[in-house]
């Protein structure tokens, strides 16, 4: 670690040299959370401190990002009414409205 970074939190955006051209809240259930351009769902819940945003279908067990690519699964959110998002693909966006999801995010059907 180098003398300027010493001390101080890093992100990967600071790993680039990046800096957001936007900021805006996003809902997530009954908190507002800060979220930037070029964050995904998942990177704006991590930022806030959130790391398990759904539960499992058999067990409810509780499970957030873990490929971090897209190819797990475990990060599955409901967006705006639809479940089953990835949140490590989903882009944020002003105005979205994420929420918590139980298993398959369908429990309203009651099929
Ligand atoms: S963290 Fe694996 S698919 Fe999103």
């Amino acid at each position: 670690m180098s003398e300027a970074t010493r001390g101080r939190r890093r992100s990967p955006r600071d790993l680039v040299g990046g800096t957001p051209t936007e900021t805006w809240s996003l809902r997530f259930d009954d908190r507002e959370l800060p979220a930037q351009t070029g964050q995904s769902i998942a990177a704006v819940l991590w930022s806030a401190g959130i790391l398990a945003w759904r539960t499992t279908r058999e067990t409810a067990t509780p499970r957030g990002a873990f490929c971090g690519i897209g190819s797990c699964y475990d990060c599955l959110v409901t967006v705006n009414g639809r479940p089953n998002q990835r949140a490590c693909l989903v882009p944020a966006r002003p105005g979205d409205h994420v929420t918590t999801q139980e298993g398959t995010g369908h429990g309203d059907l009651a099929v």
